[in-house]
């Protein structure tokens, strides 16, 4: 089996440098330079390198980016009230609460506090009503880049058995949702998670497989049907002394023994994740045109 592999680095490069060009005729045709901000609750070595590669990616879009910080013992009631500036905030089309929050805050409380209009992570429950019926609304993040990915690298999803792996509110759901649907994958849909039986046996005839259960090298290659296409959306972080960082990320993919039989297969790092930024810079362009919503 010939494998090729997805590149997301390269493909999320190609879509930033169009959302570039795209800014620069707007701001040229003398409209607004679109305007991400976002909010950081804390100091968790993850979230701190994802805000900071969405601000590096506002800056190569050409779009204005604010990041607004608290400490991890702000209040509810300070959080939300810098949630309501933010949606009456003309010049911020659209922003972004970093999750997850600390144990004190109400999670959901925060994301439906957020102007649907300016929503561009998708998680408020319109956006993902809208997105469940096919309508036009902000899809969240990693989803979308995935559907990105498959669309570029022009995979047949139609008619395809797909099997998602995880049902997260961010990852699982929303994926099962757009690829069941004509209109994005148009696939026959199966959701397995930590309690489902017939996992393997799924995955086994899966023309398509989306790993999203944050189970490091949990799909091995006795799981995966020569030719299928494996998108592994795991960014577990284990300690590496040998790297910089003093960790490296792992995905849910065995993926030395998992490669050679698949068609398409996409790495951990360099495949889903920034494409999953690249997707919130598309979304803060739509917010920025008012695409969706006036
Ligand atoms: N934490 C993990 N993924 C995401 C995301 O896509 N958006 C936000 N706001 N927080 C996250």
């Amino acid at each position: 089996m010939t494998t090729q592999i997805i590149d997301g680095k390269s493909t999320a490069a190609a879509i930033k440098a169009e959302i570039a060009e795209e800014v620069k005729a707007i701001v040229a045709g003398g409209g607004k330079q679109p305007h991400l901000a976002a909010i950081l609750v804390g100091h968790d070595g993850g979230s701190e390198t994802y805000v900071k590669n969405k601000v590096i990616a506002c800056e190569q879009c050409g779009f204005k980016s604010s990041l607004i910080r608290f400490e991890a013992d702000v209040t509810e009631a300070e959080l939300l009230a810098q949630v309501q500036k933010l949606n009456n905030d003309a010049d911020v089309d659209g922003f972004i609460v970093q999750l997850p929050l600390p144990a004190h805050i109400d999670e959901q409380k925060v994301i439906e506090t957020i102007d649907y209009r300016k929503d561009v992570d998708g998680f408020h429950p319109i956006n993902v009503g809208r997105m469940s019926i096919g309508l036009p609304c902000f899809i969240s993040a990693t989803p979308l880049g995935i559907l990105t990915l498959l669309q570029r690298y022009k995979i047949e999803t139609s008619g395809k058995k797909c099997v998602i792996l995880g049902r997260s509110n961010i990852v699982g759901k929303p994926m099962a949702q757009l690829m069941m649907q004509k209109q994005y994958g148009d696939s026959t849909v199966t959701v397995c998670h930590s309690r489902s039986k017939t996992l393997k046996e799924e995955c086994r005839a899966a023309d398509i497989i989306i790993a999203a259960i944050g189970r490091p090298e949990f799909v091995t290659a006795d799981m995966v049907k020569e030719g299928a296409v494996v998108i592994d959306v795991g960014t577990t972080r284990v300690e590496d002394p040998t790297h910089k960082s003093g960790f490296r990320l792992r995905g849910d993919v065995k993926y030395d023994e998992v490669a050679p039989r698949c068609a398409y297969i996409t790495p951990v790092p360099g495949g889903v994740g920034p494409m999953t930024i690249c997707s919130l810079m598309k979304n803060t362009l739509a917010a920025g045109k008012k695409e969706y919503y006036r």
